[in-house]
C-alpha cells in the first residue's frame, strides 16, 4: 500500500528549530524513521516536504488521482489554511484515508494552535508523541482497509 507522507512549512528546520518543542532530530532523521516503520508495516511510504501551500495542495490532488492514503503534518497551515482543508477534504471524500499528525501537542500550546481546520475532514489525528506520531499514523493505515465513513 502506497502512502504519501506530507510535511508542511518549517519542518525542514527540524533539529535546529525550537528543539525543546520538536526535539533535536532532523527532517532527514524523520525520513529514515518513516522508511523503517513503513517497511515493518508493509507500506510503501514516500515522504515529501515543502514550505509551499500550493505544492501541498497539488500533492493532495495527486493522492486523490493516484488513490493513495495520506499522512499529513500541515504545520502552521493546520490552523488557518482553508485551501489545504478543501484539498484534504477531497482525499477523504474519495474514500481514501488522511491522518493529520503533529509532533507536538498543539492543544497544550498557544491558543492559536488549538484550532485545526484540517481535523474535521481528517480520518483521524495523532498529536503530541514526537516522531512517534508518524509511526502511530502509519500503523493506523496498516493493514489497508477501506474507509466507510
Ligand atoms: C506542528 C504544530 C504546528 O502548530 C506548528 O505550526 C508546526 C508543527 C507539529 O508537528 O507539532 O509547524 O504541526
Amino acid at each position: 500500500t502506497r502512502v504519501l507522507v506530507l510535511n508542511g512549512p518549517n519542518l525542514g528546520r527540524l533539529g535546529a528549530r525550537e528543539p525543546e518543542v520538536y526535539g533535536s532530530a532532523s527532517h532527514d532523521d524523520l525520513v529514515a524513521a518513516v522508511a523503517g516503520w513503513a517497511a515493518e508495516l508493509g507500506l510503501a511510504a514516500e515522504v515529501r516536504r515543502t514550505d509551499s501551500e500550493s505544492e501541498l495542495v497539488g500533492w493532495l490532488h495527486e493522492a486523490v488521482d493516484t488513490r493513495c492514503d495520506v499522512v499529513l503534518n500541515p504545520a502552521a497551515f493546520t490552523h488557518y489554511s482553508y485551501a489545504l482543508r478543501d484539498a484534504a477534504a477531497q482525499v477523504t471524500a474519495a474514500g481514501l484515508r488522511l491522518v493529520e499528525v503533529h509532533i507536538s501537542n498543539p492543544y497544550a500550546r498557544e491558543t492559536f494552535r488549538h484550532v485545526s481546520v484540517i481535523g474535521p475532514i481528517a480520518s483521524g489525528t495523532v498529536a503530541g508523541f514526537g516522531f512517534d506520531s508518524y509511526r502511530l499514523a502509519l500503523s493506523a493505515l496498516s493493514p489497508p482497509s477501506s474507509r466507510s465513513v
